[in-house]
């Protein structure tokens, strides 16, 4: 069995995973979102003091599997220094005492993996990646072999549905909040821009979107002027125009990759109006839509433990002592994950 576990932002959480058979065996996470919800978005520091109290709290729930643990995984890199290192010490000292490997693995690829909790790999695959972090279109062909097709050139979704939601005095994080007000919305009564609509660009961009909001809240005298219908109208127009961008660029990519598998992972994924449209589009391009099952789609370490799996069999193990976070970096198209 592997344990593994995921400290990258505010989610702290610990999975226990069969390398024999994929099964999820232990999986628990306790979210930090209400603790955030005040200020608006994740506070660093709190987020870092959190992970400190609940990644032990959990980790002792899972004693019944520690006799059976082959390797430790944890995610190092891409995230927030001070709240990856809370489960990279923890990590290191699994490996260390109960002398067994472990092994590194980088969040987004644990996002790709999410897709194959508790089933099996399907490779090659395109995968458009939209969380709070990133918005990516990436070829997957391997652990090591993941290459970066389009990528934003600004803000991701989840952090530009975040963002809208704040100017809207609503809480965070916003993704959910949209969605559901837009479902009582008109989606056609705010006019905001399609990003790069007429550029041949294969990229996306969001914070131009997120500017043409401010302006229309603005127009409507403020957040607290705001009726319940001008939120809801705004939500839905937004979240058209988002669902349209990723479109547009994504269809760019179907006409040049020829994989028949496509899947959307990451947080803002688990958004119900914009996989509707990914069927839709995958059905007019002949390619399978493969999604998450939706308490998956934000961040979690059974993610991390089903990537861990696969790096097990290959032994891509690294040395405890040598483990250390890694910052962001690499994050334009034409490069590999
Ligand atoms: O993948 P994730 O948990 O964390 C990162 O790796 O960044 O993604 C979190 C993001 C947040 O920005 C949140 O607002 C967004 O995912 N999100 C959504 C929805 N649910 C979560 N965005 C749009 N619609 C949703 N239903
Ligand atoms: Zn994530």
């Amino acid at each position: 069995m592997i344990l593994s576990i995921e400290s990258s932002c505010d989610d702290s959480s610990i999975a226990i995973t069969s390398i024999k058979t994929n099964k999820l065996l232990f999986h628990k996470k306790i979210s930090q979102e209400a603790k955030h919800a005040s200020y608006g978005g994740v506070v660093p520091e709190l987020a870092s003091r959190l992970h400190a109290i609940d990644l032990p709290n959990i980790f002792e729930e899972t004693k019944p599997y520690h006799s059976n643990l082959k390797a430790v995984a944890v995610t190092n890199q891409p995230g927030l220094g001070v709240t990856l290192l809370e489960g990279i010490a923890m990590a290191k000292t699994i490996a260390v005492v109960k002398n067994i490997p472990l092994i590194p693995v980088h969040h987004l690829k644990g996002h790709i993996y999410s897709l194959f909790i508790e089933k099996d790999e399907i490779l090659p695959l395109l995968v458009l990646l939209i969380s709070g972090g990133h918005t990516q279109i990436i070829r997957v062909e391997g652990l090591n072999s993941m290459k970066i097709l389009a990528s934003t050139i600004d803000d991701s979704v989840g952090e530009s549905f975040d963002k809208v939601a704040k100017m809207m005095g609503l809480s965070y994080p916003g993704g959910p909040i949209i969605e559901k007000l837009a479902k009582d919305g008109d989606e056609d009564r705010f006019n905001l821009p399609v990003p790069l609509r007429n550029s041949k660009l294969i990229a996306f961009s969001l914070s131009g979107l997120k500017n043409a909001v401010r302006v229309t809240i603005e127009s409507l005298g403020g957040a607290v002027e705001m009726s319940r219908k001008d939120k809801c109208d705004l939500s839905a127009s937004f979240q058209k125009v988002i669902k349209l961008h990723l479109i547009q660029k994504s269809k760019k990519i179907f006409k040049t990759e020829n994989i028949k598998d496509f899947a959307i992972v990451g947080g803002a994924s688990a958004n119900l109006y914009i996989r509707d449209a990914f069927n839709k589009l995958c059905k007019e391009f002949g390619k399978e839509l493969h999604t998450v099952p939706l308490e998956f789609c934000s961040d979690n370490a059974a993610m991390i433990g089903r990537y861990a799996i696969e790096a097990y069999k290959k032994r891509l193990f690294i040395d405890p002592y040598d483990i250390d976070i890694v910052s962001n970096k690499k994050r334009q198209s034409g490069t590999e994950l």
